[in-house]
């Protein structure tokens, strides 16, 4: 008896914990009409499938992560079908089991692991209390399960206009918060002379996790959660608060099934993340031109918008000045992106806060990076990569904050 209930206590602890032993990442190539939709449907209708990218087009790849007792069902279907097919990530678990150094090579906030939001906001506190002068802690409220959204203001002088940055909209894109932390910190410490210009010749409002109570729920039960974590009645939680904004939401690659990974919620602005970013960027609407939000993965560097092809009215210098940001990306090891609108470099979506910040407040410079990689790790980008991944994201930021410094008109 007594060795059943310590088998039970056993299994249920581990329960606590998602586990994706032997699920693959299937990469699929659709190359003709039918087989795109195809996707679509089962894209739909998941049943356990999970659509790391989505379909959107054909010859553009799709990842779909497969869970071990789906497989023969999968590969059925992709056989029927005659679709192309790569075993990207063969067990995703262990990448979880990897990403992560054994030991942490240094106590302090050094970017060689991943951080927990608790550890973020302490090296936030850190930081008002290192640069009294510059750093002023920024809270958006509270999320759903009662976290703050806590940021903080950068301002080294007064009449700067403001940069926005903003990461971790999408809970396992851990690459986000760990890329927006180390831009901060080398603003406040490069001895670069080019970045230390910037730092002076702006205002940064920077949050590097907007969606708190999915991180922790990253790290505590599921590494693969995407959403935030509110629980509208419907059987599944959390929506995505980047197709959640009041701006053509749920027009394009948003989903109104409560299950879905972009699920849009229930109505524009329904997860109070969404609203409280909204109602902070509102609020200071007049002090900004540039935003910035980061994701991963893909390696893209996009602008608005999403719902539609449609170029904005400064189509042609966001395009330069984003591949001038590429190739500065490139510089350092090479890592190529992608850059284009939304909807044509990744796929239609809508819903999403940097189309809001432009199609609400005009702002002219708006971009979102989808960081490292294009799929061999996925979400689950080592931590080894962070300080690469950074800099060279760093170099990109550059040039766009430049280019923003010396075109937009002082006020
Ligand atoms: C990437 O570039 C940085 C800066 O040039 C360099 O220090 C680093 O070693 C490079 N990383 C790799 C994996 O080559
Ligand atoms: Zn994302």
């Amino acid at each position: 008896m007594l060795k059943f209930v310590c088998l039970l206590v056993l299994s249920t602890a581990f329960a606590d914990r998602a586990t994706y032993s032997n699920y693959q990442v299937r990469r699929v190539f659709p190359e003709n009409q039918e087989q795109l939709e195809v996707l679509s449907e089962l894209e739909k209708n998941p049943n356990g499938l999970s659509f790391w990218l989505r379909p959107f087009r054909v010859q553009k790849a799709v990842d779909i992560m497969v869970p071990p007792h789906m497989l023969p069902q999968f590969n059925e279907i992709v056989a029927s079908l005659n679709l192309k097919s790569e075993v990207y990530i063969s067990n995703v678990q262990h990448l979880i089991d990897t990403e992560r150094p054994k030991v942490r090579p240094r106590a302090d906030f050094g970017w060689t692991d991943y951080y927990t939001l608790e550890e973020i906001y302490a090296w936030l506190d850190s930081l008002v209390e290192e640069y009294p002068n510059a750093v002023t802690p920024v809270s958006l409220g509270r999320s759903y399960e009662g976290r703050e959204i806590r940021g903080v203001k950068v301002s080294f002088r007064k009449g700067n206009r403001a940069v926005i940055l903003e990461g971790g909209i999408h809970a396992r894109e851990w690459i986000a918060p760990a890329t927006v932390t180390y831009i901060l910190n080398k603003l406040l410490t490069s001895q670069d002379p080019v970045i230390a210009d910037l730092a002076q010749s702006f205002d940064y409002y920077v949050f590097p996790s907007v969606n708190p109570d999915g991180y922790v729920y990253s790290h505590t039960t599921d590494r693969m959660w995407r959403k935030t974590r509110s629980q509208g009645g419907n059987r599944c939680y959390g929506a995505d608060a980047n197709r959640n904004f009041d701006f053509h939401w749920m027009e394009a690659g948003a989903s109104s099934s409560a299950c879905s990974e972009t699920y849009a919620g229930s109505s524009p602005f329904s997860e109070v993340e969404a609203r409280l970013l909204s109602n902070f960027l509102t609020s200071i609407s007049d002090e900004f031109d540039v935003y910035l939000a980061f994701h991963s993965y893909s390696q893209l560097l996009m602008f608005p918008y999403g719902h539609n092809s449609d170029p904005v009215s400064n189509y042609d210098e966001l395009l330069s000045l984003g591949r001038r940001a590429a190739a500065a990306l490139a510089q350092n090891n090479g890592t190529e992106y992608d850059v284009g609108n939304i909807h044509d470099t990744i796929y239609p979506t809508s819903g999403v806060s940097m189309d809001w910040v432009r199609g609400v407040f005009d702002k002219p410079y708006t971009f979102t990076w989808e960081l490292r990689d294009k799929g061999t790790y996925g979400f689950l980008l080592p931590a080894s990569q962070i300080i690469d991944t950074a800099e060279e994201t760093l170099n990109s930021v550059v040039v766009i904050l430049q280019h923003a410094k010396e075109n937009l008109p002082r006020k």
